[in-house]
């Protein structure tokens, strides 16, 4: 088995491993806080180390900064020039003013200005996936129009679609392909059970965010469940590991983007796609 040992899944005319990395705590443990910025050297090292070590799926946005980092300027500088097969999958819709505060919804017309953003800080001519990520319920074809509007000009190859209920995945796909829907999702959150099922119906990728951090959100790990901690014993694995392991085990559709800023959580993630549960292990942590 290559890669990570977890498999392969496409999105759209592009294929990754489903073990991929997210980029958000690159610049800083706590993001969007006013907190300490990471170690820029540290934060270069890690995605370098990410992609030696196969990772091809790389998940940020133009909002992940803190005071002194930024998640796509550090991914420019650690990965350009670029490998053929990286796909690094971006997000637009919440958007961040200078200071950091967030500007508020976006016009679907709004939303050129940030991919072209991304174009800038990324280094590219063109973003590979580009979520839409909403702010919540409500209407998403006139956004994710405009993104299929980027399509065609050439700035964009695929759309999918973040924080979205069926209903909203429905909608966006009455306007034009999506690839993959970007979602909550860990064992501990009754968040997109639904969602997670319709994408397998159609064939397309989930990957869940907050998958370890789960119920601490942006604010990260919180105490352990007991039956995460069980499981890992049992498997040898970290509880983080089994975390990870969890999401994949929901289907070959669901992809990981596991986040962190220590390098040693890094390649422990990584090793996650090698951790087999048994149906019996995934029921009782699906009941946590
Ligand atoms: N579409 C959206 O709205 C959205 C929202 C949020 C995030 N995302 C994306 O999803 C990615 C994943 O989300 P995330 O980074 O917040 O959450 P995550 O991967 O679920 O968990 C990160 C938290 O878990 C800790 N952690 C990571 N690996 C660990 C390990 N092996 N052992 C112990 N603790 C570990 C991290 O702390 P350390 O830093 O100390 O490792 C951090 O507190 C993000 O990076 C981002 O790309 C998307």
């Amino acid at each position: 088995m290559t890669g990570s040992g977890a498999g392969r899944f496409a999105l759209g005319d592009l294929t990754v491993d489903r073990l991929g990395f997210g980029a958000m705590r690159l610049t800083g443990s706590r993001p969007f806080s006013a907190g300490e910025p990471s170690d820029r050297d540290t934060s270069i090292a890690m995605l370098r180390r990410a992609v030696d070590r196969g990772v091809d799926h790389v998940d940020t946005a133009a909002f992940y900064f803190s005071r002194t980092r930024s998640a796509n300027e550090l991914i420019n500088t650690a990965l350009a020039p670029y490998p053929d097969d990286l796909v690094i999958v971006t997000k637009v819709g919440p958007h961040r003013g200078l200071d950091g505060s967030w500007n508020g919804k976006p016009e679907p017309a709004d939303l050129r200005g940030q991919v072209e953003e991304n174009l800038r800080q990324l280094g590219r001519d063109h973003l590979s996936v580009v979520n839409y990520r909403t702010y919540g319920p409500g209407p998403v074809a006139e956004h994710v129009g405009a993104l299929h509007d980027l399509v065609t000009e050439g700035l964009v190859r695929h759309v999918g679609v973040s924080n979205v209920t069926v209903e909203q995945l429905d909608e966006a796909l009455t306007v034009g392909p999506v690839v993959c829907v970007q979602n909550r999702y860990s064992l501990d959150s009754d968040h997109s059970h639904d969602v997670l099922a319709r994408c397998g119906e159609l064939g397309i990728a989930f990957v869940p965010f907050f998958a370890i951090a789960g119920p601490g959100r942006e604010a990260g790990a919180t105490e352990e469940v007991d039956v995460v901690g069980e499981v890992a014993a049992e498997v040898g694995a970290s509880p983080a590991q089994v975390r990870i392991a969890y999401t994949l085990h929901q289907g070959d559709h669901v992809l990981a983007i596991p986040g962190t800023s220590n390098p040693d959580h890094l390649d422990a993630n990584l090793d996650a796609g090698r951790v087999r549960l048994t149906d019996d292990q995934v029921r009782r942590l699906g009941q946590a």
